[in-house]
């Protein structure tokens, strides 16, 4: 995802550096080229060398060596970041105090830039850097964190550095290709719920991933995304409005509602096909037989076919068997664009994996089989093709 993208790495001297080792190793897996530039106080704490060797590339801590090295360096650069960053950084940058290399390139660069602060809470509370903080936001500096939690210093407060997840987000976010601007799309998720007496239920075994995916990488092209889903362990993405549901009636409704505005919908969710009949106030007690009488759920997708106008329509058809008749049936019956097919009896495919094996069929029967991929790769190819295909935002 960051092939091509070049980062300058700032780091200052906080005891989170050692979490900046783990986020350039997860940019540069992502193909990012990482140049690192240390401050003074930042040698303290982890060794240039270290940084290095994870980069894969010199590091830069010395404004005087090297010829004009802080212009050649935000020369290449699509973004600059420093993380962690001391309240002491924060402070000569919001002011363009440029004493070493480091704050001698945040003054030259004129491109995108993040920073994730970390300090001690009080540090953090004081109104000098909340000034700083707020006047570097206005310039368009993006900032992630800090968070609350405990301190290297013994106390508890907001000072910490956010997690290397939290961060490498923010970085995919800022240097996405951003091909969904003006978009509205909706997601959903994971299973329903429908319980037939408070303690009680059925459901199936979606975990959610294929739907947080999609909705994650949509928002990071730049879509306006809605994520409704059903009971899911997964933490919903940042800057995604998110609507938790839990039974297929509830689900029903919200996606119905949000729809309107929607200019693509897409079905992720395995909506639990029947429903108990009746749904008992007390537990049930148990008996040597039990029966359940179960109703049809109303099929939202196919509600939404039947209201589509002009947006995009998508659905998911998971078959046990290579079945690709059925799925096409599917996406006629249900008035689809594309159907992601995939046969859930496959190795690596199906719930509750990490990887899934799809096809992408769509109404004029172009089907594009792909290999097994992360979820997260199937969402950015499902997303190529709304960005191929789009009708203008309305
Ligand atoms: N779906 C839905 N509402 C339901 C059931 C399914 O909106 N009550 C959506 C799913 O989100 C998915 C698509 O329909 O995008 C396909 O679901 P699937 O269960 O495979 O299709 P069914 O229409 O139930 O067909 P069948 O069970 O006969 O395969």
């Amino acid at each position: 995802m960051l092939n091509g993208k070049n980062i300058l790495f700032g780091v200052t001297g906080s005891i989170a550096a050692y979490k900046s080792l783990e986020i350039i190793r997860r940019l540069t897996e992502e193909g990012a080229s990482v140049t690192v530039i240390m401050s003074e106080s930042a040698c303290r704490f982890v060794s240039p060398l270290t940084f290095e060797i994870i980069s894969g590339k010199p590091v830069y801590t010395d404004l005087f060596e090297g010829y004009v090295r802080h212009i050649n360096l935000v020369k290449e650069a699509h973004l600059l970041m420093v993380a962690p960053a001391t309240a002491n950084t924060i402070n000569k940058c919001a002011y363009g105090i440029a004493d070493n290399l480091l704050c001698t390139v945040w003054l030259s660069y004129e491109g995108p830039a993040l920073m994730a602060p970390a300090m001690n809470a009080r540090m953090y509370r004081n109104s000098i850097v909340q000034q700083n903080i707020k006047s570097l936001a206005q310039r368009g500096v993006i900032f992630v964190g800090p968070e609350s939690g405990d301190l290297a210093c013994g106390e508890e407060g907001v000072g910490r550095m956010s997690d290397v997840s939290d961060v490498v987000d923010t970085v995919k976010c800022i240097l996405a290709q951003k091909d969904l601007r003006g978009h509205r799309i909706l997601v959903t998720a994971g299973p329903t719920r429908e319980s037939f007496d408070p303690v009680r239920f059925i459901s199936n075994r979606s975990s959610g991933r294929m739907g947080f995916a999609i909705a994650e990488a949509a928002h990071r092209r730049g879509a306006e995304v809605t994520l409704i889903s059903g009971p899911s362990m997964l933490k919903p993405p940042r800057g995604v409005s998110f609507i938790p549901v839990e039974r297929a009636t509830d689900m029903e409704k919200a996606v119905l509602k949000k729809f309107r505005k929607a200019t693509s919908a897409i079905m992720a969710a395995a909506v639990c096909d029947y429903t108990p009949s009746e749904r008992n106030k007390s537990k049930i007690p148990k008996k040597k037989d039990f029966a359940l009488k179960l109703r049809e759920t109303p099929d939202i997708l196919q509600k939404l076919g039947k209201r589509k106008d002009k947006r995009l329509l998508i659905g998911f058809a998971a078959e046990t068997g290579n079945d690709k008749k059925r799925a096409q049936d599917k996406l006629k019956r249900k008035n689809l664009d594309l159907i992601v097919f995939n046969d859930v009896t496959r190795r690596g495919a199906g719930f509750d994996t990490d990887t899934n094996i799809v096809s992408l069929m769509s109404r004029d029967g172009d089907i594009h089989d792909l290999p097994l991929m992360r979820k997260e790769e199937i969402a950015e190819s499902i997303l190529d093709w709304i960005a191929k295909h789009k009708s203008k935002p309305r």
